[in-house]
């Protein structure tokens, strides 16, 4: 058996996290890009850039079915609000045949396309159940593909790109800081971490020809240098992980990036980054990856989750850890300052900790409170009864 053929036979527990991620954080995102960036008439686009067969053998959906079902959520939930419907497009690309011949099966039965005529390879079609879902399947490169809508189209419409690569030879660097180059276009990347820390001071020419193209630099000296001085594995991971973010970063402009590490019994296979210039795309990203961690680790180990039962004080307990350390982080932060805003408290929690806003916020502002850490106060001077809303946090 192929190893393709392998990895569709079955959703593995380690895919199925970058899955969960990927389902939690794409209805959300849609409904704010689409209602909220009106410049763009509505519109948003959604790449998967290494779709697969759409659905795996064991009726798992795979990213693009994933995708088109968040995409179909998205078109009833404004139809039920009475809302004019979203102006979605999607463009799913697959480079081997035999995966693509079940992924347009899967597509035109997903999106119910009776007449099956009107599915054309690398153009957009929409059903009559969905009229405003436009989708578009290709049975080619990746790198061809996006390298040719890039030139085609010179300024993207929000759009949001899932890499989902079996190794690091496919995803270049230029193509992605290209793509990125867009102001409204995030990226979704699994790192083939596992290889590329196998393959990185590999003597073959064209194996550090790749893995240089992977991580955008002309030669790999500076970043083998930089593992040359570390050890240890779990440093040597943080000095590879932080080169390819500070890549992101300076190249590629990204705003904010954020990882989640993925292992397999025990061992780093993946790991993702989510890129964006967008704080609204951060914090929608942080609270996907907390439903599948909720340590503020971000990793995922399907060893560890196997073994480990969660009971519910357990959970409550490590809620008022979590509450408490926010708190601190929060109190050392603002520590003086006067007339805060929630919205200055939750700019900081998303960008400069760990954690999302939300539950957990609104769990260190009371906190804070009831300690007699901050004074809350209504900006309009009327009485405040309780919460965190139009008020001005005044910190100690
Ligand atoms: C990891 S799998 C994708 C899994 C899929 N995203 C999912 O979650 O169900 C990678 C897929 O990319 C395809 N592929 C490999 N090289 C490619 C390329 N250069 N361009 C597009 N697709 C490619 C493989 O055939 C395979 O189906």
């Amino acid at each position: 058996m192929s190893n393709a053929t392998e990895f569709f036979s079955e959703l593995q527990k380690h895919s199925d996290a970058k899955l969960q991620i990927l389902n939690s954080y794409v209805i959300p995102w849609m409904r704010k890009i689409v209602l909220g960036t009106k410049a763009f008439g509505g519109k948003c686009l959604v790449i998967d850039g290494f779709a697969g067969q759409g659905v795996y053998d064991d009726g798992s959906d795979g990213s693009p079915i994933i995708l088109l079902k968040c995409a179909i959520d998205c078109y009833n939930q404004f139809i039920e609000l009475g809302w004019a419907p979203p102006n979605i497009f999607l463009i799913f690309i697959e480079g081997s045949t035999e995966n693509y011949k079940l992924l347009k099966k899967n597509v035109i039965d997903t999106v119910n396309l009776t007449d099956p005529k009107k599915f054309k390879d690398g153009a957009f079609f929409a059903s009559d159940d969905y009229p405003t879902i436009n989708i578009a399947c290709f049975n080619d490169d990746f790198k061809d593909v996006l390298g040719k809508i890039l030139k085609d189209v010179p300024s993207l419409i929000p759009s949001f790109c899932f890499i989902d690569p079996f190794g690091f030879s496919q995803t270049p660097f230029d193509l992605i800081k290209k793509y990125m180059k867009n102001r409204f276009a995030e990226i979704f990347l699994n790192f083939i971490y596992e290889e590329t820390n196998r393959f990185i001071k590999h003597t073959n020419k064209s194996i550090q020809q790749h893995i240089s193209d992977q991580f955008g630099v002309t030669d790999l000296e500076e970043l083998k240098a930089m593992i040359d001085e570390t050890g240890d594995p779990n440093t040597r991971k943080q000095v590879i992980v932080s080169y390819y973010a500070g890549q992101l970063y300076n190249e590629a402009n990204a705003k904010h990036v954020i990882s989640f590490e993925i292992k397999k019994k025990g061992r780093t296979k993946l790991v993702l980054f989510f890129a964006t210039k967008n704080i609204v795309g951060l914090s929608t990203m942080k609270k996907a990856m907390w439903g599948v961690d909720n340590t503020g680790s971000y990793l995922y180990d399907d060893k560890q989750e196997s073994d480990q039962i969660e009971f519910l004080f357990f959970k409550e307990e490590q809620e008022q850890q979590h509450i408490e350390r926010l708190a601190g982080q929060i109190e050392v932060f603002f520590s003086g300052k006067e007339n805060v805003t929630k919205n200055e408290v939750e700019e900081f929690t998303i960008v400069s900790t760990v954690y999302p806003e939300g539950k957990l916020l609104t769990g260190a502002l009371k906190h804070l409170e009831k300690h007699k850490k901050i004074h809350v106060e209504k900006i309009d001077g009327s009485k405040r009864k309780s919460g965190f809303k139009d008020v001005y946090i005044n910190f100690e």
